[in-house]
């Protein structure tokens, strides 16, 4: 059995060579570049191959793969949003993803970020650069006296409650789908402007579906409490960032934890070499400001995480070629 893996970073090769060694019936080849219309040609004759990028599964891409006989193709991560799902059925392909290689990772880093934004050390950091170690005006606020609304309630959204619970916040929830213990602790609101109206922070988890794109709009934002927190560890398309920038502007929002942005692709995860180089206008204007964090899409980026997105997927697609399908098959 050959599996060829694509895009794999330097943090995963070490991963990547521990399960050749620990499964030697399989041949591993880690490639490094991303998958596209120059590099699915390595796939030909590749049994299964593994994948994560940012970057458009195009058409073109899985034609070819279709053309090449790669039946299996198993992701490394959880999103499926840039897949092109009509060429995934009409090439007959089985798609597995990693839908928990670490939930605890994500909901550490969005909470994380709250306390970060809550407790001002963006502008203490400023402030202390320029040698002033004044206390005022950065007074700060308790996460102990806030309601946390979390939007979608999935494993990294449910990871979060418990860390919030675990503040003393009082915590609500929307989702479409109710978790029985989530439930029986009266959890759930019944609409997202419930949620928008009660809470203090809104903790976004919900995945890029076409009827979340934009989901906080001024519609949204204007139903929302005034000095609302915003965090979205999930995905950019959530949030329409010119009504972001408008209620940050005017004061409805009071702050902001990104690790996401919906144009991020070309840009995240690369070195631009200064911020100037940065080329995206309103994603400087966010990060110029300081009651808003921005990170490269790095809530996932821990050893662990890491570790099982490698072996999970690698898992994936042997178990796809030994049986015919795998338990983190993913419906298109
Ligand atoms: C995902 O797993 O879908 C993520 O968003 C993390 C990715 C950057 C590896």
């Amino acid at each position: 059995m050959k599996i060829v893996a694509y895009g794999i970073r330097d943090d995963e090769r070490p991963f990547l060579n521990q399960w050749a060694e620990e499964n030697p019936s399989v041949e591993v080849i880690g490639n490094s570049e991303l998958l596209d219309d120059e590099t699915v040609v390595d796939a030909k004759g590749a049994d299964g191959i593994v994948v994560y990028q940012q970057k458009p599964y195009t058409a073109s891409v899985i034609d070819k793969l279709g053309e090449y006989g790669v039946k299996f193709m198993s992701l490394r991560n959880v999103g499926i949003d840039n897949i092109d799902a009509d060429a995934i059925k009409r090439n007959g392909i089985l798609v597995t993803n990693v839908p928990a290689y670490s939930p605890e990772a994500i909901a550490e880093y969005t909470v994380a970020t709250l306390m970060a934004l809550l407790r001002r050390f963006k502008n203490f950091a400023h402030k202390e650069a320029n040698g002033n170690m004044k206390w005022a005006p950065d007074l700060a606020d308790e996460l102990n006296q806030m309601t946390v609304g979390v939007y979608a309630t999935g494993k990294i959204g449910r990871a979060a409650i418990k860390i919030y619970q675990g503040f003393g916040a009082k915590v609500i929830a929307y989702d479409i789908f109710h978790n029985p213990e989530l439930e029986a602790e009266g959890m759930y609101v019944d609409t997202p402007e419930e949620l928008y109206a009660q809470s203090d922070v809104i903790s976004l988890h919900a995945p890029a579906v076409a009827e979340n794109e934009h989901m906080l709009n001024d519609e949204a934002f204007s139903k929302m409490k005034d000095g609302v927190w915003i965090l979205n560890p999930a995905r950019g398309s959530l949030i329409d960032t010119d009504a972001l920038l408008r209620a940050l502007d005017s004061g409805k929002v009071a702050g902001a934890g990104l690790d996401v942005y919906e144009d991020e692709v070309g840009i995240f995860n690369n070195d631009l070499g200064s911020f100037d180089n940065i080329p995206d206008e309103r994603l400087k204007n966010l990060m110029k400001r300081e009651n808003v964090i921005v990170t490269p899409h790095i809530a996932f980026y821990t050893k662990k995480a890491v570790k099982n997105m490698v072996y999970f997927a690698m898992n994936a697609s042997k178990d796809l070629n030994e049986t015919g399908t795998s338990d983190k098959l993913v419906k298109f």
